[in-house]
């Protein structure tokens, strides 16, 4: 049987696959495939392992022969779930082993902005370090502050984790239901939306892109943020409206802002965000270490030979079609 991949992946993976007996064929062109593409591309194949490409109605109609749809990813907003569930089709995701490596990420855009830290890289860049000035160059004391968490799920969790050992901030949190598990071990407290703005000294994004939390973070809610504020988000660039993120910045309404995720992607070697002192962007890297990687496409192979055999995949993000 055939599979089609999306990127180049991990060696580990790919041999997972061919010594399940399948026949592989890798896209390694160093863009995104286009619709077309992908359609003709997986005309002939029984599975599809993907990455980083739209998987919507269109395609799914035209390609409904496919027994898995495997992602090399923990998010799934990029896939008309609905559609794969009506066809049949299982679509498996990778959560879990990269949880670490995204509050890393997380943790890095928090600390940075604090301190500016991309900016007075880029300072002395362009040798600007110039001399010792005790009140300039100053951040923001993240000691005993408080974070708050929109979406505690496990890389949330992870997140909180690393603010509480290293910096004892306290925690508070808004989901769509509450996390009694970290409640009791981070003293975690579950607040309202407008609470979490209202007293974050960082707020930080775990959440999914969904319908909900699309463009949640607008001007709306900046307003309702403190000044000495920092946002990150390293979950989906869409959650945040990025012109009113810009303007909230602009008019300090917030202090700083880290993004590892943008809308779009890639950002604008022009986008005002990085001109600013106060904000530090990276290419949506929140999981790649090669331990994280390897792992992520360790399970979309397994999910992809799962779906070959007709068997459940290890992880299903529309089980009801088992059902
Ligand atoms: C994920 O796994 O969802 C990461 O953001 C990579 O897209």
């Amino acid at each position: 049987m055939k599979v089609f991949v999306t990127r180049i992946l991990p060696a580990a993976a790919i041999a997972l696959l061919e010594a399940a007996g399948l026949e592989v064929t890798q896209w390694t062109e160093k863009r995104k495939l286009t619709q077309e593409e992908m359609i003709a591309h997986c005309k002939d194949a029984d599975a599809l392992l993907s990455a980083g490409q739209l998987i919507n109605k269109e395609f799914l109609l035209a390609s409904k022969h496919l027994k898995v749809i495997a992602l090399h990813s923990v998010g799934y907003d990029n896939v008309d779930i609905d559609t794969a569930t009506a066809l049949k089709i299982p679509v498996g995701n990778t959560p879990g082993v990269l949880s670490d490596s995204t509050a890393d990420t997380a943790f890095l855009l928090m600390l940075a902005t604090s301190r500016n830290a991309f900016y007075m890289h880029q300072r002395i860049l362009n040798g600007e370090w110039g001399f010792f000035e005790p009140t300039a160059n100053l951040g923001i004391e993240l000691h005993g502050s408080t974070l708050g968490i929109y979406g505690l799920g496990k890389i949330g969790l992870e997140m909180a984790k690393r603010c509480v050992g290293a910096y004892h901030m306290k925690i508070i949190y808004h989901n769509r239901s509450r996390n009694e598990d970290a409640e009791k071990e981070l003293n975690a407290t579950y607040v309202s939306f407008e609470e979490l703005l209202q007293q974050s000294d960082v707020l930080s994004v775990h959440t999914a892109l969904t319908p909900e939390t699309e463009g949640k973070f607008n001007m709306d809610a900046f307003k309702q943020m403190k000044e000495t504020a920092i946002f990150v988000n390293t979950a989906r660039g869409s959650i945040h409206n990025e012109a009113d993120l810009t303007e909230a910045l602009e008019q300090k309404l917030i202090w700083g802002a880290g993004l590892d995720v943008t809308n779009p992607e890639p950002m604008s070697p022009q986008n005002p965000l990085l001109k600013m002192a106060n904000v530090c962007v990276l290419p949506h890297i929140g999981s790649a270490t090669v331990g994280t990687r390897n792992a992520m496409a360790r399970i979309a192979a397994d999910n992809i030979i799962a779906g070959l055999k007709g068997e459940k995949l290890p992880h299903v993000v529309n089980p009801e079609i088992y059902s």
